[in-house]
């Protein structure tokens, strides 16, 4: 896997690596540069304060030898002095300490609502083919993984990096008073540790990476098993068995991996332990031998011997980092990666302005759509005039394309050829904020959301202030409001079971209240589809009247395989193989005895 990866792939790693930490600190430094600074000083005087104190008990050893060696003579004033001095870098230190530990858990509670809010924002303006394409529900799914700790874990990181590094200077330098050739030996060891540490990470985010399919079918699994709408089929075909068995598969393969990984890092890690060890040690004995040659004093042995200790904490936690700072830059790239994605569909520089009031002539001229990564032409050459204030309707069976029509229509995709006009401007060179704003659509998989009736129904027009009679109106006319008033709070009644005195509904009423958000927005332009799948024959033909009515002048567009829906539109368009094969009114289209004749005969046999 990652291993064979050739050269120029680890450089683009490096890279990124630098990229992406550069990214988080430019960020950091954005959210509040106050505590950037903080956390700055507060990792760099841990690395200063060791030296410090192995210096300040150099010259205590030193005194004391002094001492013994001069028969007494003990200078009492250099030696409170010097323990002064061992308190006050106790007490820095352990305030710098607490203050690294009060900044992180401020910063971090800070950050990540930052983080998220950016996050949501760019997902919720990516169009359609992101959401319907399954490589970016796989960055979803890394970035969902990530995002809760990735981010302060490699600000850490790199924080910690640059403490390692500042204490490994400060100790070459030391070491190189006393003599060059021991700094070379002692940093030699660290390149191969440096090679080791980075392979170690490069194999930790493949698995990782590899992994993200799985994790993807483990949560939706999970799910499944838990989800009240999930549970009931779950149940009765008694499917739980087979889906626990599915997750018990994922979590075997989750746990070979790893280990794998594991068992890979415990034996590298000891390897080079033993290697450094003897290195170590052998630069003791030469401090040693150096103390009885004169060249330093006792106190020097205690002083070299924490520099060389200091060293190799700074070595070896420099590596450790830097090896931490790869492996969760690549986590943290997934979520820049999502930042850094574009939607497909681009909004016009300079837009056509349209009256939003005004009902438009609808257009789709020789129409060809595919979906991005699919070969198959859903719609061939379509073409399709509605005229202001028509109510038209589509029909075909199931897959033939409607939907697809009125994704096309919100500009979800764009079309591969041909174009769609709006009172004769192409709908590309729109606002699709102004569009939007013409448009009321109820969608065949339409949104329940667990607010309370009445928002549910306001969040039709949202960017406008609403009085509470228009959202009772919209209800009337999609015969939701007797419903409502029934309920315990009336409008502010919270729907569905997610919180607390919420109150489940049915599917039809659910639809009831969908359709009144639709109605709501009073838009130009109504689109319909599936609008009554769930809703009773009584209510619907009672609806249908009132969307007569209430919208005279509107063009009113309705997908439906019920020919009682249907009958009553001014034009009824038959779709098949991506085509129209049959248009007209109702009776035009029976005396015509095609395709929608023996659809609508053979539905009206079955209520004979
Ligand atoms: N995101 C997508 N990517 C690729 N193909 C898709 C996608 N969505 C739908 N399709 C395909 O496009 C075709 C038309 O689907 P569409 O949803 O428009 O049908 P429909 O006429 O609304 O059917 P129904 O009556 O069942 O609602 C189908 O063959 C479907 O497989
Ligand atoms: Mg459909």
């Amino acid at each position: 896997m990652d291993e064979e990866k050739p050269k120029s792939a680890r450089l683009t790693q490096v890279k990124d690596t630098y990229r992406v930490s550069l990214r988080l600190m430019k960020f950091l430094w954005f959210v509040d540069n106050r505590m950037f600074v903080g956390s700055f000083v507060a990792y760099t005087i841990p690395a200063v304060i060791p030296f410090l104190n192995i210096y300040i008990y150099q010259l205590v050893i030193d005194a004391v030898v002094k001492a013994v060696t001069s028969g007494g003579m003990v200078n009492y004033h250099q030696l409170y002095t010097l323990f002064a001095f061992r308190i006050a870098t106790y007490f820095i230190q352990d305030v710098a300490l607490r203050s690294q530990n009060l900044l992180e858990r401020l910063y971090w509670t800070k950050v990540p609502i930052y983080l998220n809010d950016i996050l949501l924002r760019r997902t919720a303006s990516l169009d359609m083919y992101y959401y319907e394409n399954s490589q970016f529900r796989d960055l979803l799914e890394k970035s969902r993984d990530s995002i809760t700790f990735k981010p302060q874990q490699l600000a850490d990181l790199l924080f910690s990096s640059g403490q390692s590094l500042l204490q490994l200077l400060i100790a070459f330098v030391a070491i190189a008073r006393l003599n060059l050739f021991l700094v070379i030996l002692v940093a030699s060891i660290s390149i191969p540790e440096f090679f080791v540490q980075v392979r170690l990470s490069r194999l930790a985010w493949g698995i990782w990476s590899n992994q993200s399919p799985y994790r993807k079918k483990f949560w939706y699994l999970s799910n499944l098993l838990q989800r009240s709408w999930d549970i009931k089929e779950v149940k009765i075909f008694q499917l739980a068995d087979r889906f626990l068995a599915e997750l018990k598969d994922i979590q075997k393969k989750f746990y070979q991996e790893n280990a794998v990984l594991a068992k890979k890092n415990y034996s590298l890690n000891i390897g080079f332990n033993i290697l450094s060890t003897l290195i170590f040690v052998g630069v003791e004995i030469f401090v040693v031998m150096q103390a009885i040659a004169g060249k330093i004093t006792v106190g020097g042995i205690s002083f070299y011997t924490g520099v060389v200790s200091n060293f190799q904490n700074g070595l070896s936690g420099l590596f450790s980092n830097i090896r931490g700072v790869f492996e969760d830059s690549l986590y943290v790239k997934s979520i820049f990666d999502i930042l850094d994605l574009e939607p497909y569909v681009k909004q016009p520089d300079d837009p056509v302005k349209l009256d939003i009031r005004k009902t438009p002539r609808i257009e789709f001229c020789n129409v060809t759509f595919k979906y991005p990564d699919s070969h198959k032409k859903v719609l061939k050459n379509f073409s399709l005039t509605i005229n202001p204030g028509e109510k038209v309707a589509l029909v075909g069976e199931n897959g033939v394309g409607k939907t697809t029509l009125i994704k096309l229509l919100a500009r979800f995709y764009d079309v591969t050829e041909g174009e769609i006009l709006i009172d004769g401007v192409n709908l590309k060179d729109l606002s699709l904020d102004q569009w939007y704003k013409m448009m009321g659509v109820l969608f065949q998989d339409f949104n329940r959301y667990e607010h309370t009736a009445k928002d549910n129904i306001a969040f039709g027009k949202i960017y406008e202030q609403i009085e509470p009679e228009e959202v009772t109106k919209a209800a009337m006319s999609a015969g939701a409001h007797e419903m409502i008033k029934g309920f315990e709070q009336g409008y502010e009644q919270m729907l569905g079971k997610t919180f607390e005195m919420g109150l489940e509904l049915s599917g039809g009423q659910w639809q009831k209240i969908a359709l009144s958000r639709a109605f709501l927005r009073n838009a130009p332009v109504l689109v319909l589809d599936e609008p009554t799948a769930a809703i009773d024959a009584k209510a619907e033909s009672e609806i249908f009247n009132r969307v007569e009515k209430l919208s005279r002048d509107k063009t009113v567009i309705i997908i439906s395989h019920r020919f009682s829906t249907v009958r009553n539109a001014d034009k009824i368009y038959v779709i098949n193989r991506g085509k129209i094969i049959e248009s007209g009114s109702h009776e035009e289209l029976m005396g015509l005895d095609g395709k929608y004749a023996t659809l609508f005969k053979l539905q009206a046999k079955g209520y004979q």
